[in-house]
C-alpha cells in the first residue's frame, strides 16, 4: 500500500488508524485562554481517535512545520470532537496558534498510558497541578466530576505564576458545584490577587488527608515534583498511591526514536503517567 492509500485508509471513519500515519482534523473553534495559550476544538476525520483516556497525548502536526506532543484536555467520552490547549513556545506551536476555524491539522494517537480511573474509584483524590499541568489534569478532573458518586473527597491545588496565567477560570464555579474542593495559589503577590500566595506545597498541609484512602496526582513543571512528593509523604501517602505525568522531548510517539527515553523506559509508551513507586528504578525520572 502506498502512502496516499494509507492516508485515505487512516482517515476512514471505520478503520482503526495506524499510529504512524496522521489523521486529518478540522479546527471547529479556537479560543484565547490566556496571552500564551489557546484552546482548540478539533473534529478528527476518523472518530476512532476519540477513544482516549485522561493522561494520554497526541502528536499534533502541520506540514512544513513538524509535530508536537500535546495532551488531551477534554474529558473522555466525546463523540465528535476533542480539545487541546496549546502554549505557543516555538516552531510548531506558534504555527498551530495561527490556525483558524475550518483549517486542517494532522493528528496521530492517542499515545502513552493514561490514568487508571478504575483504580481511583472509591478513593479520595488530591490533584496538584502547576502551570500548564492543569491542561492534562482537566481531562482527568472532568472524567471524575462526571461520576462523583464513584469517588470519595476530591481536592485540587492549582498553582500559577500570576493570576493572568490561570487557565480554565470560567469553569471553576462548575467544578466547585460538582464537589471539587479547589485551592488556588500564585507564586508572588499581585495587585489583583486576594488569594493564597506561595508555591503549591504551602497549601498541601491545609488539606485533610486520610492516607489509607487517598490517591495523589501531580502534574506540573519538573521542579515541582520533588517538593510535592515530599509533602505527600509528610501526609503518609505512599508511593504506590501517587501518580505523576512526566514531560520529555518526543519525536515519534511510538517507541522507535529514543528521544523520550529515561533509563530503560520510553515515556511515550510506558508514560507519560507513571506510578511513583515504578520510578524508583528510573533514577533520571525526577
Ligand atoms: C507528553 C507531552 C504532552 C504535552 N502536552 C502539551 C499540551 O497539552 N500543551 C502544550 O502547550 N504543550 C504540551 N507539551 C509540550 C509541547 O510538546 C512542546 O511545547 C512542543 O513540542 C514545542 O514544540 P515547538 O516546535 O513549538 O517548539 P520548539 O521550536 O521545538 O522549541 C521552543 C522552545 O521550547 C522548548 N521545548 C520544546 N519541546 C519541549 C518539551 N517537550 N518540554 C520542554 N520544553 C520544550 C525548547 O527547548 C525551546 O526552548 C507536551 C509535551 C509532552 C512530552
Ligand atoms: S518519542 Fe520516540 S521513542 Fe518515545
Amino acid at each position: 500500500m502506498n502512502l496516499y492509500e494509507n492516508i485515505i485508509k487512516n482517515n476512514n471513519h471505520t478503520e482503526t488508524p495506524s499510529p504512524y500515519v496522521p489523521v486529518m482534523g478540522t479546527v471547529e473553534r479556537v479560543t484565547r485562554v490566556t496571552e500564551h495559550e489557546r484552546l482548540f476544538v478539533i473534529a478528527p476525520s476518523n472518530k476512532e481517535l476519540l477513544n482516549y483516556c485522561p493522561g494520554q497525548f497526541y502528536m499534533v502536526g502541520l506540514p512544513g512545520y513538524g509535530e508536537a506532543p500535546i495532551s488531551i484536555t477534554s474529558g473522555p467520552g466525546q463523540e465528535k470532537e476533542f480539545e487541546f490547549c496549546i502554549r505557543a513556545v516555538g516552531n510548531v506551536t506558534n504555527a498551530l496558534h495561527r490556525l483558524r476555524k475550518g483549517d486542517t491539522v494532522f493528528i496521530r494517537g492517542p499515545f502513552g498510558t493514561g490514568f487508571n480511573l478504575e483504580e481511583m474509584k472509591g478513593k479520595d483524590i488530591l490533584f496538584v497541578a502547576g502551570g500548564i499541568g492543569i491542561v492534562p489534569m482537566r481531562s482527568l478532573i472532568k472524567a471524575v466530576l462526571n461520576d462523583t458518586k464513584s469517588y470519595g473527597r476530591l481536592s485540587l491545588i492549582y498553582g500559577s505564576r500570576n493570576p493572568d496565567d490561570i487557565l480554565y477560570k470560567e469553569e471553576f464555579e462548575e467544578w466547585k458545584a460538582k464537589g471539587l474542593d479547589m485551592r488556588l495559589t500564585v507564586d508572588k503577590p499581585h495587585p489583583t490577587w486576594k488569594g493564597n500566595v506561595g508555591v503549591v506545597t504551602t497549601l498541601i498541609p491545609k488539606i485533610e488527608v486520610d492516607p489509607a484512602r487517598t490517591i495523589g496526582v501531580i502534574i506540573g513543571p519538573p521542579v515541582m515534583y520533588k517538593f510535592v512528593i515530599l509533602s505527600f509523604r509528610d501526609k503518609k501517602i505512599t508511593d504506590d498511591k501517587i501518580f505523576v505525568s512526566l514531560e520529555r522531548r518526543m519525536k515519534c510517539g511510538v517507541g522507535k526514536c529514543g528521544h523520550c527515553q529515561i533509563n530503560s523506559s520510553y515515556v511515550c509508551q510506558e508514560g507519560p503517567v507513571y506510578r511513583l513507586k515504578d520510578l524508583h528504578s528510573l533514577p533520571e525520572a525526577i
